[in-house]
C-alpha cells in the first residue's frame, strides 16, 4: 500500500515536517469534527458557538464548562501508534518538526519533545487580564475546581488557553511552524481535513517551497489535489510501516 520509492524518500529525508489534526487522535477515540457524522453539538449550540471568542465575553462559565467535559473524556484516553511514531521521529531525523491543530496533548503525552500546538492545548488556562498561564493537569477529575480558574499573579479570571473561532493563532506558534514547512523536504499531512486556516497553509508553504508533500488520510481532502500523493488509511497503521 505505500510504494517502496516513497518510504526510501522518506528515509533519506533530512528535514521533515508534520502537520496534523484530529483524524491523528480518532484511533484513541478523541472525536474528529468533520470527518464522518454531523457537527458537534453541546446543549444546542454547535460546536464553532461555544468554542467562539464571542462566547468567552458572553458566558465564560458555559465555556469552561464544555472545555471541562472535554478534558475529562480526554483524561482517559491514550496516544496511539501514529503519535508513538512520530516522537520516535523526532529523534530519528536530522531535522523534525512537528505542528498540530489538537489541543488534546496526545503528541507530548506520547514523548514528543517539541509540539507547535498551533490552537492551544485544553490542559492549560490562560489569564484574561495578565495573559500569564497555569496549567490544569493537576486538577483532579472528581473535584469540582474553581470556575473560571483565578490567576495566581494578577487574581484575574482565567479562560482556557485555546485558540476558538474567531482568534489569531498564537503568532510565535505560527512563524517557527511556517519555517520548518518552508525548509522541509518532506511534508506530512496526517489526518486533517484541511479546511481550517491558516494551519492548512502550512502545507501550501511546504508544496511551494519544493517538498514532497505526503498525506495520510482515509478519505480524499481538500488538501489532496495539492499533494503528491495520498495514503489512504488510519494514521495509526500506516506510520509505524515506514520504519524509520
Ligand atoms: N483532538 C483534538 O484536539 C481535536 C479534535 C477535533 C477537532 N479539533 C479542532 O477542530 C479543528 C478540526 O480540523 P482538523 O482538520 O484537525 O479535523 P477534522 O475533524 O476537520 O478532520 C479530521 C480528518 O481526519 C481524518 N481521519 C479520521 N480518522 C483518521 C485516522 N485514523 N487517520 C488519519 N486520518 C483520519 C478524516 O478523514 C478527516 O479528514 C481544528 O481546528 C482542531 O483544533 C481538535
Ligand atoms: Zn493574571
Amino acid at each position: 500500500m505505500i510504494r517502496e520509492s516513497t518510504v526510501e524518500r522518506v528515509r533519506s529525508a533530512k528535514n521533515v515536517f508534520a502537520l496534523t489534526g484530529a483524524g491523528v487522535s480518532a484511533e484513541s477515540g478523541v472525536p474528529t469534527f468533520r470527518g464522518g457524522g454531523g457537527a458537534t453539538v453541546w446543549k444546542g449550540m454547535p460546536f464553532d458557538v461555544i468554542s467562539s471568542a464571542q462566547m468567552v465575553e458572553r458566558d465564560l462559565a458555559a465555556v469552561w464548562e464544555w472545555f471541562d467535559y472535554r478534558r475529562g473524556v480526554l483524561r482517559e484516553l491514550k496516544p496511539n501508534a501514529a503519535h508513538t511514531t512520530l516522537a520516535e521521529w523526532e529523534e530519528k531525523f536530522n531535522d523534525f518538526t512537528l505542528a498540530t491543530q489538537n489541543i488534546d496533548g496526545l503528541h507530548a503525552a506520547a514523548g514528543l519533545k517539541d509540539v507547535l500546538e498551533l490552537h492551544g492545548t485544553i490542559w492549560q488556562a490562560r489569564c484574561l487580564a495578565c495573559d500569564r498561564s497555569k496549567s490544569l493537569r493537576d486538577e483532579r477529575g472528581g473535584e469540582q475546581p474553581q470556575r473560571p480558574p483565578v490567576c495566581g499573579t494578577c487574581g484575574g479570571e482565567m479562560r482556557p488557553d485555546v485558540v476558538l473561532f474567531g482568534e489569531m493563532l498564537p503568532a510565535n506558534v505560527l512563524e517557527r511552524a511556517a519555517e520548518a514547512a518552508e525548509r522541509c523536504d518532506v511534508c506530512f499531512v496526517i489526518g486533517t481535513s484541511g479546511v481550517v486556516y491558516p494551519a492548512a497553509g502550512l502545507a501550501e508553504i511546504a508544496k511551494r517551497a519544493g517538498a514532497y508533500v505526503i498525506e495520510i488520510n482515509p478519505e480524499r481532502t481538500a488538501l489532496s489535489d495539492l499533494c503528491d500523493e495520498t495514503i489512504k488509511g488510519q494514521a495509526g497503521e500506516i506510520l509505524p510501516r515506514f520504519q524509520i
